[in-house]
C-alpha cells in the first residue's frame, strides 16, 4: 500500500503541471502589431495581393532590374557626399524631391542604390496605385537652376530620368561664353558637365551657343520618353524592359526600340547620324588634344588659362562625350555642338 500515494501524488504533480502548461498556452500572450487590413486604414481598395499575387510579374521587373546597371553599378558609396547623394542614392533622391535642394542635409552611409522605391510609389497606399511614379515633374537644371526643364512626353516619365541623368555645374562658371578675350583658369581638371547629360540633349538644352546661328535640334523629345526606347520590349534581361539597357554583347542592340518610329532601321546608325556624329566628335577630340586642353588618357582637362570660348567648346564636347549616345538622344543638336567647336578650333589654328 506503500506505493500508491506516491502514485497517486506523481500523478496528481503530473496533472497540476499539465493544467499549468495548458493554462499558459491558453492564456494570451501581448498584443502584437496589427496587421495590413483589407484597407490598411489608407486606400478604400488597398490589397497586397494586387501586386504579391504570384504570378511572374513582380518577379519579371526585379530580374530584368537586377540587370541594370543601377543595380550592378559601384557608385552607391558616393552617398557619404552631400552633393552626390541625390542622384547616386535611393533615400537621397527622395530626401531633394521633397526639399527641392541640390544636396542633402547629411551624407548616406547606409544607402540604398536607386531601386523600385526610388521611381514608384512603393507601399504608400498599398494598393496597385502605387506603381505611380515618385514624379514626373518638370524640374530645374542643376548647371543653371534658373531654367526649368520639362520632357512632358508620355505622361513625364523622362522628368523622372533627367532629374539625375544630367549636367553637374562647374565653376568658375563662364561669364562670357562666346568671348574671345576674356580668359579663365578652371579650379580643377573635373572642369565639366560630369556624367549623364542625356536629359539636357534629348531636351536641346545645356550647351554654350557659340555658332552663327541658334543650336537645331532633332525633336525626339516631342514622340519619345526615355523609356520608349530604353525600356522597350525586354528580350530576357539583356536589354529593354527594367534592364533600361539599349545593348548587351549576346543580343546586340535593341533596335526593337527603333523600329517603333524607324520602320526601316537596322541598326542604331539610323541616316547614317551616328557614323557622321563619331567623325565629328574624333576630329574635335584630337584637335582638343593637339591644343594640350584634353588628357585623353584620362579624359580630363589640363588646368591652365584658357579663353572663355574654349572652354566652352571644351564644355560641349564633354556634354556629347558624357552623353554616350553618339547622336541618337538629339542628332542635330550634338552635330552644332561639335560643328561649332571645330571651327573655332580650326579658328585658332588647331
Ligand atoms: C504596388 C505594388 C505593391 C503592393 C500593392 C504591395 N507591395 Fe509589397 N512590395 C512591392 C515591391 C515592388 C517590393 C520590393 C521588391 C524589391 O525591392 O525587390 C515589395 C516588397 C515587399 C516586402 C519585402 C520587404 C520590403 O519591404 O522590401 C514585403 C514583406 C511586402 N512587400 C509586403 C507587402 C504587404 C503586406 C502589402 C499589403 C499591405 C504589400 N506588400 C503591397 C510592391 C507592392
Ligand atoms: C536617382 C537617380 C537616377 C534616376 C531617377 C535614374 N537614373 Fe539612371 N543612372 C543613375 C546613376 C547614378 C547611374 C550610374 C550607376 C552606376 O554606374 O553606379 C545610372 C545609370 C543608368 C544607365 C546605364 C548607363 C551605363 O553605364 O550603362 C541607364 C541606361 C540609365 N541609368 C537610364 C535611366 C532611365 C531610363 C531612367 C528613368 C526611367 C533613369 N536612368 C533614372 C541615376 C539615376
Ligand atoms: C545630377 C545628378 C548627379 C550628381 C549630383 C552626381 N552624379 Fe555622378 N552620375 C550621375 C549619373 C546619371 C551617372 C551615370 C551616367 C552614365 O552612365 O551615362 C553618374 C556617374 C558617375 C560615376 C561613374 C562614371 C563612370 O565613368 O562610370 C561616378 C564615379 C560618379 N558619377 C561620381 C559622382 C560624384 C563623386 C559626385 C559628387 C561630387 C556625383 N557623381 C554627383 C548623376 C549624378
Ligand atoms: C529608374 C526608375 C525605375 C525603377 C528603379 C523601377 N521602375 Fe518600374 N517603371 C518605371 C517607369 C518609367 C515605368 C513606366 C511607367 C509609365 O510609363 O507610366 C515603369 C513601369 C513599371 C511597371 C508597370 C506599371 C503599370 O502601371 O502597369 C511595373 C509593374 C514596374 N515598373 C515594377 C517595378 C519594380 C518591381 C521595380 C523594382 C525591381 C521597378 N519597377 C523599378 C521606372 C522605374
Ligand atoms: C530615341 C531613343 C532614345 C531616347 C528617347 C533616349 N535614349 Fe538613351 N540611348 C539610346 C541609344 C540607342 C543609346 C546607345 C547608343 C549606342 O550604344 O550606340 C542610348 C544611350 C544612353 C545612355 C548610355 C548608356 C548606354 O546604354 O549606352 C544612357 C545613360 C541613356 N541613354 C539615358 C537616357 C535617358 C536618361 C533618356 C531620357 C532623358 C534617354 N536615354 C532617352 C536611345 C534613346
Ligand atoms: C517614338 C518614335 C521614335 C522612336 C521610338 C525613335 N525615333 Fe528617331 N526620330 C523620330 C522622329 C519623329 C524623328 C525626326 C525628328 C525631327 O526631325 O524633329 C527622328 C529622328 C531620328 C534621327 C535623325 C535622323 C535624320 O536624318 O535627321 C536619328 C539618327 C534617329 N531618329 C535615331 C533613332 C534611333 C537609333 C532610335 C532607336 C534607338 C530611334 N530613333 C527611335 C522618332 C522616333
Amino acid at each position: 500500500m506503500k506505493e500508491l500515494p506516491r502514485f497517486i501524488f506523481t500523478a496528481a504533480t503530473m496533472i497540476s503541471v499539465a493544467v499549468l502548461i495548458l493554462t499558459a498556452c491558453t492564456k494570451e500572450g501581448p498584443q502584437g502589431p496589427a496587421g495590413p487590413t483589407g484597407n490598411n486604414g489608407k486606400d478604400a481598395n488597398s490589397n497586397c495581393v494586387q501586386c504579391h499575387n504570384w504570378s511572374d510579374s513582380l518577379v519579371t521587373k526585379i530580374f530584368q532590374y537586377n540587370a541594370s546597371q543601377h543595380v550592378t553599378g559601384s557608385t552607391v558609396f558616393e552617398g557619404k557626399q552631400v552633393e552626390c547623394a541625390p542622384c547616386h542614392t535611393s533615400q537621397g533622391f527622395i530626401e531633394c524631391l521633397s526639399t527641392g535642394a541640390f544636396k542633402t542635409a547629411a551624407p548616406y552611409n547606409d544607402a540604398a542604390p536607386v531601386n523600385c522605391r526610388t521611381c514608384h510609389q512603393i507601399h504608400k497606399s498599398y494598393s496597385s496605385k502605387d506603381w505611380a511614379l515618385t514624379t514626373t515633374a518638370p524640374f530645374r537644371a542643376f548647371y543653371d537652376s534658373t531654367i526649368i526643364i520639362d520632357l512632358a512626353t508620355n505622361g513625364g516619365s523622362s522628368n523622372l530620368c533627367g532629374r539625375c541623368h544630367q549636367a553637374m555645374p562647374a565653376f568658375p562658371k563662364l561669364s562670357n561664353p562666346t568671348s574671345m578675350d576674356d580668359t579663365l583658369e578652371p579650379f580643377t581638371n573635373l572642369w565639366g558637365p560630369h556624367h549623364g547629360t542625356q536629359s539636357l540633349i534629348l531636351a536641346g538644352k545645356g550647351a554654350f551657343e557659340i555658332g552663327t546661328a541658334p543650336f537645331r535640334s532633332t525633336d525626339h523629345k516631342d514622340t519619345a520618353s526615355c523609356t520608349t526606347c530604353h525600356q522597350a520590349v525586354a528580350q530576357g534581361n539583356y536589354v529593354g524592359g527594367h534592364t533600361l539597357r539599349m545593348n548587351n554583347a549576346k543580343v546586340g542592340n535593341n533596335i526593337t526600340a527603333c523600329k517603333q518610329c524607324h520602320a526601316g532601321a537596322t541598326s542604331f546608325d539610323v541616316n547614317g547620324k551616328q557614323t557622321e556624329i563619331k567623325v565629328l566628335y574624333n576630329n574635335l577630340k584630337v584637335k582638343l588634344a593637339v591644343a594640350n586642353m584634353l588628357d585623353t588618357n584620362t579624359m580630363l582637362l589640363n588646368v591652365k588659362f584658357y579663353k572663355q570660348k574654349q572652354l566652352a567648346v571644351y564644355w560641349n564636347f564633354m556634354m556629347v562625350d558624357a552623353d554616350r549616345s553618339m547622336g541618337v538622344h538629339n542628332y542635330l543638336y550634338t552635330h552644332d555642338m561639335l560643328q561649332s567647336g571645330i571651327n573655332y578650333m580650326n579658328s585658332i589654328g588647331f
